[in-house]
């Protein structure tokens, strides 16, 4: 394995290369990555990097946000296959649909989103910092895409807003049951519980943190408790435990696992380095208004 690790590391140094790595992929994957984190996070080092080549360990609309964000550098994916269900829930027809039907409308679309989705939005979110960014918006009517879980945590922090909502929702997240939870909660009382935004209502109702997946490792860091219930994707147990020594973390029976991350390896991060194959491409005229979405997203949520 430190052989592969080695020569993945030689790699990025001969061609100035960037690891980037959500924490839902695999620990190993996360450990040779020069950056770690939520949406937010990697969409924010994606901008300021002076790196040449951008290797992503996500999902495809996490790659094509750094595209979008770096026009001029490559942008490479490991596993060019990795795409995000949720990405596609929204159409460009709804948005035309709730645009002619409210003339003050913001579309605000979750950065889960195609870049043709953002580039029929206003502004994109992350579920870090979609409070910030909604709290910036004058308008009244907002169309929430595609998540109508993380629309729907939000739209009581907003009660002078209209929120509108299209059929979106994480499939991992939105399954966690919560009669597992229950379980959970009955087998260790003390625990605190920390939820995802993309968790269906009932099982956000059982938490006592609901925050982005960076959120939740702080708040198991600065929680004065010795168990948690994470109701998240189980790849953010790596550093639940790196960061936390002697704090215990529960995950649902039904562990919630996200295919699409768990495809990025280490053998397809040393490939794709080598052989530089299918870089991100995004058609120019839809990349200069998606990048608008996503640029206010910075101003407005930074
Ligand atoms: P965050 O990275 O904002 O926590 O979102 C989780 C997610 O599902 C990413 O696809
Ligand atoms: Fe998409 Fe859910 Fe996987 Fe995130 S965890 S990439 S929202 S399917």
């Amino acid at each position: 394995m430190s052989c592969i690790v080695d020569e993945i590391r030689r790699e990025k140094e001969k061609q100035n290369a960037v690891i980037l790595a959500h924490l839902y992929v695999d620990g190993e994957v996360q450990e040779i990555a020069d950056y770690c984190g939520d949406s937010y996070y990697l969409s924010q080092m994606a901008q300021k990097t002076d790196a040449d080549v951008i290797v992503f360990c996500g999902v495809e609309f996490m790659a094509e946000s750094a595209k979008i964000l770096n026009p001029e550098k490559t942008v490479l994916m490991p596993a060019r296959d990795a795409d995000c269900p949720m990405a596609h829930m929204a159409t460009i027809e709804q948005i035309k649909k709730f645009r002619e039907e409210y003339d003050d409308l913001a579309v605000v679309c979750y950065i889960n989103s195609t870049t043709e989705i953002k580039a029929y939005s206003d502004v994109a979110v992350t579920s870090s910092n979609a409070k910030k960014v909604v709290s910036n918006i004058p308008n009244k009517h907002i169309l929430f895409i595609p998540d109508q879980n993380l629309g729907g945590h939000l739209a009581p922090m907003f009660p002078d807003k209209e929120f509108h909502f299209v059929d979106g929702y994480c499939h991992v997240h939105n399954f966690i049951d919560p009669k597992q939870v229950e379980a959970l909660k009955a087998e260790h009382p003390m625990a605190k519980v920390a939820a995802h935004p993309e968790c269906a209502p009932e099982v956000r109702a059982m938490a006592d943190y609901i925050g982005s997946t960076t959120g939740i490792l702080k708040y198991a860091q600065e929680t004065d408790a010795e168990e948690f219930i994470i109701l998240t994707e189980v790849g953010v147990a790596h550093r639940l435990h790196l960061d936390n020594e002697g704090k215990r973390f529960f995950f649902p029976e039904t562990r919630p696992v996200c295919p699409n991350m768990k495809k990025v390896t280490l053998e397809k991060v040393l490939r794709v380095l080598k052989e530089h194959n299918d870089p991100i491409e995004v058609a120019p005229d839809i990349a200069e208004r998606a990048k608008e979405c996503l640029v206010r997203m910075h101003q407005w949520g930074g």
